[in-house]
């Protein structure tokens, strides 16, 4: 199942005088199946974008449609959304806010339980999850605020798959991440999107943006910016000093410009790099 954002508004602190509009008229829709990024300056409406589509934040105009479910101000208190997270899966930007149990297994299985799975079963799921995310049984008893960053956000990671949603949104997975690390996950949920899930990941990583995904959400301000395809996105962005283009389009630009005939927009990651250099060798 895909997610249609019709028109979204959210301001934080209406009342306040320092009230920040977060989401100023967003309107976009996500295929079933798709594997999309969300990018965007910190400060651009990404993470409360995201808290929309599983009605943790509801929107104060618009709405947000996915299934069955239509995630509005009118709805905040509805039944009907009754449901929503067993569909829509959330990993949150920062992780901590989303354990609190005694052991990790308990955390992983506290998810489940909410939609009436019980005991043994809900640790099951719980374990079989835990495996998913690569944490083996030494971890089921530990504290998860004694773990590394990373490892907490395994755990949060399980906790969501053990709930086995139709749509996984992660915000920011591997923010902290080392390239090994960072490489592990996008292959997991990489494994995810050929389960048949839709992927939605919010990150500063361009180079992720160009390897995993087909299209590309950028915001800006509380606005949709850009959408489209991300070899589109890197020219567009090319006015903005804080989102980088990946260095492996940054390389094959300097290569074209120094007279290689190769194109940039075709270049998703090192392999077709060297592919191309090798290409234009043989040819030359
Ligand atoms: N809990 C909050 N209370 C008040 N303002 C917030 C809160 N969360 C986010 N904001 C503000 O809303 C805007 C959008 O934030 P956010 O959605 O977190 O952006 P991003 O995830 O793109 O960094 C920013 O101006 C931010 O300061
Ligand atoms: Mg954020």
């Amino acid at each position: 199942m895909g997610i249609k954002i019709n028109h979204v508004f959210y301001t934080y602190q209406k009342k306040a005088t320092n009230a920040t509009l977060a989401l100023n008229d967003v309107s976009f829709e996500i295929e079933d199946n798709d594997f999309i990024s969300i990018v965007g300056e910190t400060g651009s409406g990404k993470s409360t974008l995201a808290q929309t589509f599983n009605a943790l934040i509801f929107p104060d105009e618009g709405e947000v449609q996915t299934g069955n479910y239509v995630i509005s101000y009118k709805n905040r208190k509805s039944r009907s959304l009754k449901g929503l997270r067993k569909h829509v899966g959330l990993v949150f930007q920062f992780p901590e806010y989303q354990l609190f149990e005694e052991t990790v297994e308990k955390d992983v299985a506290y998810g489940v339980k909410n939609f009436g799975v019980k005991g043994e079963e809900a640790l099951n799921r719980a374990h079989e999850a835990l495996k998913q995310v690569g944490l083996d049984e030494s971890y089921y008893k530990r504290a998860p605020f004694d773990l590394s960053g990373g490892e907490k956000r395994k755990v949060a990671m399980a906790g969501i798959l053990a709930i086995n949603p139709d749509i996984l949104v992660f915000d920011e997975p591997t923010a902290g991440f080392d390239p090994q690390s960072s490489k592990e996950l996008m292959e997991l949920i990489c494994e995810f999107h050929k389960q048949g899930k839709t992927i939605i990941i919010i990150t500063h990583d361009m180079d992720l943006v160009n390897t995993y995904t087909k299209k590309v959400f950028m915001m800006e301000q509380g606005k949709l910016a850009f959408q489209g395809a991300p070899s589109d996105l890197f020219s567009f962005i090319k006015g903005y000093d804080r989102l980088d283009i990946p260095s492996v389009i940054k390389v094959a630009e300097k290569l074209k410009e120094k007279g290689m005939g190769i194109d940039p927009t075709k270049i998703h990651n090192n392999a077709d790099l060297v592919a191309a250099i090798k290409k234009w060798r043989n040819k030359a």
